[in-house]
């Protein structure tokens, strides 16, 4: 599952509080169109666009096997932890309706640190969505969740990927071991970045 960043910040007890609300109070609309938190009711699809396997291949700490009961319940606990402001489940429909990708914020208020995960439909990668999109992502994290620091991984062979979170200007960290919820391990890459960071190479 997902793990806090390996730095450690000083954070106050203010700072938590500011970041938990910051969650609970955060604005979709700001990441682009089309956003919404997941609901229950939106299982069916979500067990649907997670199927793919060009969609989730990649991505270790999903709710396998897809099934509409594994997916309601991902969608119940996700709603909880947002509440304790620990996490962001969101989807992006397009103007038809479909999901056409999903965002996994995670967020650790007392750490004041976050990491995203997430996918695009299969017919939507590849032309300059996805690393358009995260750029925006990472900076709205930062901006409208008001933490530190951001930690990121990937999978060892996912090119994309890297090369999406290297251009944000992400500093890789070496490996990581990166426990599936099945308690099965995978090797990772491993980036962290600063708001300060972030903010001298975005503004
Ligand atoms: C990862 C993902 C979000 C990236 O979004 P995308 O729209 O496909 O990627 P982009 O088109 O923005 O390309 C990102 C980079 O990869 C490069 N790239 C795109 N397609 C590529 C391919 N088939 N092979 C190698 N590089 C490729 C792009 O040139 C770009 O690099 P550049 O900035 O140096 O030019 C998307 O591919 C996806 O959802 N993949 C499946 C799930 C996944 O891997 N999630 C991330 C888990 S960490």
């Amino acid at each position: 599952m997902s793990a806090p960043p390996d730095t450690v910040l000083d954070v106050t007890p203010e700072e938590t509080a500011a970041i938990r609300a910051a969650v609970l109070a955060a604005d979709l609309d700001g990441l682009g169109p089309g956003r919404s938190l997941a609901r229950p009711e939106d299982a069916a699809d979500l067990t649907a666009f997670l199927t793919d396997p060009r969609v989730t291949d990649a991505i270790y700490d999903l709710p396998r096997p897809f099934t509409h009961e594994n997916v309601g319940r991902w969608i119940v606990e996700s709603e909880a932890l947002r509440q304790a402001g620990r996490r962001l489940l969101i989807l992006t429909r397009d103007e038809t309706g479909r999901i056409a990708g999903y965002s996994c914020v995670s967020v650790w208020p007392e750490r004041s640190a976050a990491e995203l995960a997430g996918a695009l439909r299969a017919d939507r990668q590849s032309g300059g969505q996805g690393g358009a999109g995260a750029l925006h992502s990472f900076g709205w994290i930062f901006q409208a969740l008001k933490v530190r620091m951001m930690c990121l991984t990937a999978a060892v062979d996912n090119v994309r990927s890297a090369k999406l979170i290297d251009a944000a200007g992400f500093v890789r960290m070496g490996a990581r071991e990166v426990v599936r919820p099945d308690g099965t391990t995978r090797t990772s890459l491993y980036w962290e970045v600063t708001a300060a960071q972030w903010r001298a190479r975005w503004g």
